[in-house]
């Protein structure tokens, strides 16, 4: 694991809706502050309090996307819903791995994230972009 990990935010992740291109960027914002902070011998505190942050924000940002769907009727709502549960629940699943280990769950989780992250805006965010456009969304 390399200390100074980042994850980089590149116009191509860009999705073209402000608001959840703003929220993106808050993501990577946010998992490479859990990034610098395993390079900074922190305490378990510290930890907790980052991957929670990290965690709020991503269920903050599901439920954004999650709450146009309904509205918009997306017709890849449900496929998509899925692929958000499966984060929580991946990351619920190294909860438990590590319930004592603050340092290996941060680790573990901003990995997770980074790859996660970047997959699935490339390839599921995407999708809705033209829906939520039609629906008035810039
Ligand atoms: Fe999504
Ligand atoms: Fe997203």
């Amino acid at each position: 694991m390399n200390e100074q990990k980042k994850i980089e935010w590149s116009e191509k992740l860009k999705i073209g809706i402000k608001e959840i291109d703003e929220q993106h960027q808050m993501l990577f914002k946010i998992a490479n502050t859990v990034f610098d902070m395993i390079g900074q011998n922190p305490t378990k505190d510290q930890l907790a309090e980052v991957i929670g942050q990290l965690l709020d924000y991503t269920v903050y940002h599901f439920s954004t996307e999650e709450k146009y769907f309904g509205e918009f009727k997306y017709d890849k709502s449900e496929e998509h819903t899925a692929y958000h549960n499966s984060f929580e629940t991946k990351v619920l699943e190294l909860q438990n791995k590590y319930p004592d280990n603050n340092l290996e769950l941060a680790i573990e989780i901003a990995d997770f994230l980074e790859n996660w992250l970047v997959e699935h805006i490339m390839h599921s965010d995407k999708e809705y972009v033209e829906c939520f456009k039609l629906h008035g969304l810039k």
